[in-house]
Parts: C-alpha cells; sequence; structure tokens
C-alpha cells in the first residue's frame, strides 16, 4: 500500500491547535505551522475505517472496554518493545497529560519533591508546580550537539525527591535512552526509594539504529515504575484522547486507580476505544511508512541547516518528529529570536524557553509535515537569518 505523506491537508477551520490557535499563540495566523506536536498526516486507513465502523451504530452511550482493547495494548507492546504487560496493571485516562498529575496527585504530598530533566516538555514543570509540590530539576548537558545525562547531579536531586519524572523518548532533545543510562537512573532512583513516571509516549517514533526499552521491564525497576503509555503521538490520533497507565506493583497501582475512578476518567471516548484498537492491531504497516517519511523529512532538515544555514545547529533527533534547533549563535534575545521567526520568517516554532531556562536561544521545530512544507519553512528562516548581520 502507498500512503501519501506529501499530500498538503488544510487543517485550518478543524478546530485543531496547531492552526486555528495561531493567532491566540502568535498574534497572527499567516504562519506555517510548526509548533504544537502533532503531526499533518492523514492518519492509516484502517483507522478511518474503524471509525466509520463505529459511525455505523449510531449511538453513543456510555462506554465498556471489551477485551480487545486491552489484548490491542499488550500485543503491540510484546511485540514491540518485548514487554509482557499484564491486564490488571493497566488504567485508562484520557491522556499521558492528565495522566502525570494524577500521578504526581496520587504519589505526592504538598511538601514532597519531583524531579525533572530540563530542558522538558511544558506540562512535567506545570504537573508539579500547579499542585504545588516543589520541582527539582536534573539539567542535561549539552555537549558537541549531543545530550546526555549528569548522573552525580542526578543522584543529588533524587536523593531529596518523592518522584522522578522521565521522558522517554525524550522530548525535546529527541535522546532514546541506552540501557546503560536507563540502568543508571534506576538504581539511583531504588536505592533512594523514588517513584519513577516513564512517560513514554514518543516510544514507537524510532529511527533506525534505536531501540526503545520500557524502564519498568528492566532489573526490578516495575516495582517502582509507572509508564504512561498511547497510541496517540504514533498514529496522530491525540485529538480522540485514550490513553493508559501501566502500573506492575499493585500497591502504587492502587490509589492511582482509585483516583481515576472518583474522577470518572475511565469509561473514554466511543471513537478514542476504536482508533486505539485499530492502531495497534493494524497499523504497523503504516507506521513503517511514517517512520520512513519522517527520517527522510528529519535528514532532509538536517542537511538543509548544515547546507544552507550554517548559522545555526540542529540536535540529530533518534526518535520522534521535533527537533530542537540551536539559534544561540546568533546571539540575539529570546524576544528577538521570536520576532525575528514568527514576524519576519513567519513560521510557528515553539520557543525553546518554554522548556525550561536551558531552552534559551533554542527553537523546537515539528517536522510531521509534507516536505513541501518542511522546505517552505527552511528557506523562510534561511532568508529572515540572512537578513540578520
Ligand atoms: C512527552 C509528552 N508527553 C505527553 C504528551 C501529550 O500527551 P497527551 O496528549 O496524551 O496529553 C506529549 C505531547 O507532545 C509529549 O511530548
Amino acid at each position: 500500500m502507498i500512503y501519501d505523506f506529501d499530500q498538503v491537508i488544510d487543517r485550518r477551520g478543524s478546530g485543531c491547535f496547531k492552526y486555528d490557535a495561531l493567532k491566540l499563540f502568535y498574534g497572527r495566523d499567516d504562519l506555517l505551522s510548526l509548533w504544537v506536536a502533532d503531526m499533518d498526516f492523514a492518519v492509516a486507513p484502517e483507522i478511518t475505517a474503524a471509525l466509520q465502523e463505529r459511525l455505523a451504530n449510531p449511538v453513543f452511550g456510555y462506554n465498556f472496554r471489551l477485551p480487545d482493547f486491552y489484548q490491542a495494548l499488550i500485543q503491540w507492546v510484546a511485540k514491540r518493545h518485548n514487554w509482557q504487560v499484564h491486564r490488571e496493571w493497566i488504567d485508562n485516562t484520557p491522556g499521558i497529560v492528565p495522566a502525570l498529575s494524577l500521578a504526581v496527585m496520587s504519589y505526592t504530598n504538598p511538601q514532597d519533591a519531583v524531579l525533572i530533566q530540563t530542558p522538558v516538555y511544558r506540562p512535567f514543570f506545570d504537573a508539579v508546580i500547579d499542585h504545588g509540590r516543589k520541582l527539582l530539576t536534573n539539567p542535561l548537558i549539552y555537549q558537541n550537539g549531543q545530550y546526555r545525562i549528569d548522573f552525580d547531579d542526578f543522584e543529588r536531586q533524587v536523593s531529596q525527591a518523592r518522584m522522578f519524572i522521565l521522558c522517554s523518548p525524550h522530548n525535546p532533545v529527541g535522546r532514546v535512552w541506552t540501557e546503560d543510562e536507563l540502568l543508571h537512573m534506576g538504581r539511583i532512583c531504588k536505592k533512594h526509594n523514588v517513584i519513577i513516571l516513564s512517560d513514554e509516549i514518543h516510544n514507537d517514533l524510532l529511527f533506525t539504529g534505536s531501540r526503545h526499552l520500557p524502564m519498568a521491564k528492566l532489573e526490578d525497576f516495575n516495582s517502582i515504575t509507572v509508564t504512561c503509555l498511547s497510541p496517540s503521538k504514533t498514529f496522530n490520533i491525540a485529538g480522540l484522547c485514550t490513553s493508559v497507565i501501566v502500573t506492575p506493583n499493585e500497591n502504587l497501582r492502587k490509589p492511582l486507580s482509585e483516583l481515576i475512578f472518583k474522577m470518572h476518567l475511565y469509561l473514554g471516548n466511543s471513537f478514542g476505544i476504536a482508533a486505539f484498537i485499530a492502531a495497534y492491531t493494524k497499523g504497523e504497516a503504516w507506521l513503517s511508512a511514517l517512520l520512513k517519511y519522517l527520517q527522510d523529512n528529519r535528514d532532509f532538515v538536517l542537511n538543509f541547516i548544515q547546507e544552507h544555514i550554517p548559522r545555526i545547529n540542529a540536535v540529530k533527533p533518534e526518535s520522534t518528529y521535533l527537533m530542537w534547533v540551536d539559534f544561540r549563535a546568533l546571539g540575539l534575545s529570546d524576544s528577538a529570536l521570536q520576532d525575528l521567526l514568527f514576524n519576519h520568517a513567519r513560521i510557528a516554532l515553539d520557543p525553546g524557553i518554554k522548556f525550561g531556562e536551558d531552552g534559551s536561544g533554542f527553537m523546537r521545530l515539528n517536522f510531521g509535515s509534507p516536505r513541501s512544507i518542511i522546505r517552505e519553512a527552511l528557506e523562510r528562516i534561511k532568508h529572515a537569518i540572512d537578513s540578520v548581520t
């Protein structure tokens, strides 16, 4: 089957954040939109067919997830990540961001500290701060165009924390953590009795040479790890709000399950459930084609920047469709950089400072779009930068 990832789909007016909220966030809507982390590609035809099939039964009352929902996840994770998940470990949540808050609420008290590794996806900060918990940060080290973990600092911070929120693979720096790195982090958390909340939403978007390892699968870390999983990034169905939390340790699972139950978050969305099952049972061929297209897009961006915009640097992602771009050599303040890109280049990127102070001077570029859009965006960046003396 041929999938047309080159097709430009006009998403404006569909009520999507990426285009319809441009004016609200950027003050103008005449921008090429390379921010928010969803892709501009049509979903797998198998997902559309499953949604149509669900639509054919025109009653949309309360849902009850049948065993095929859980089986779809269990078989996918076993096949793709060689991890045996049990049905009773799984809780349902509308999304991973709500799951972060649910976990913070379940496992920490207001005086507790939670550790994150910056720069990182903004809601990691919010899930801690908005619930009045103390935020600890373990800044990643950026050296020779690559990010790595400062383990001495990690242990210092973990020793004061109740929980660590891991982003694996990491948004925005694109790292797929190695077994050694995961073991090192896991052992330190175990030693200090710290719960690991492992957000693995990007786990299936892997480029050649990268292998994702679920934290809960390593050593005996399943006793301290709560894993967030979803087909939403991989299959571009974030708007269908259907995700899961996997908690092997019953003592950890109980308070989280109870909170989800009390908040009635378990019923779910009729279409989300249908899409979830279709994605995990029938989406593999589409995903292979997508990964090839994304990898070519990634390489296209890296090559273009190297050849035509040598004044900036991009970090090569090992996973996902987000590129962390370093504009610091231009010597601009964050507001001047934003003005250059938003008002002169007329493209919407996510400002690096959204991801923490260490994101200053960076921007996150979403390359999950047809190549013609990506090319146009890069040309606009080039011209805008060429105009800066
Ligand atoms: C690391 C990470 N977690 C969670 C999310 C969003 O999760 P959800 O849409 O399920 O709330 C994103 C979206 O970009 C993400 O990058």
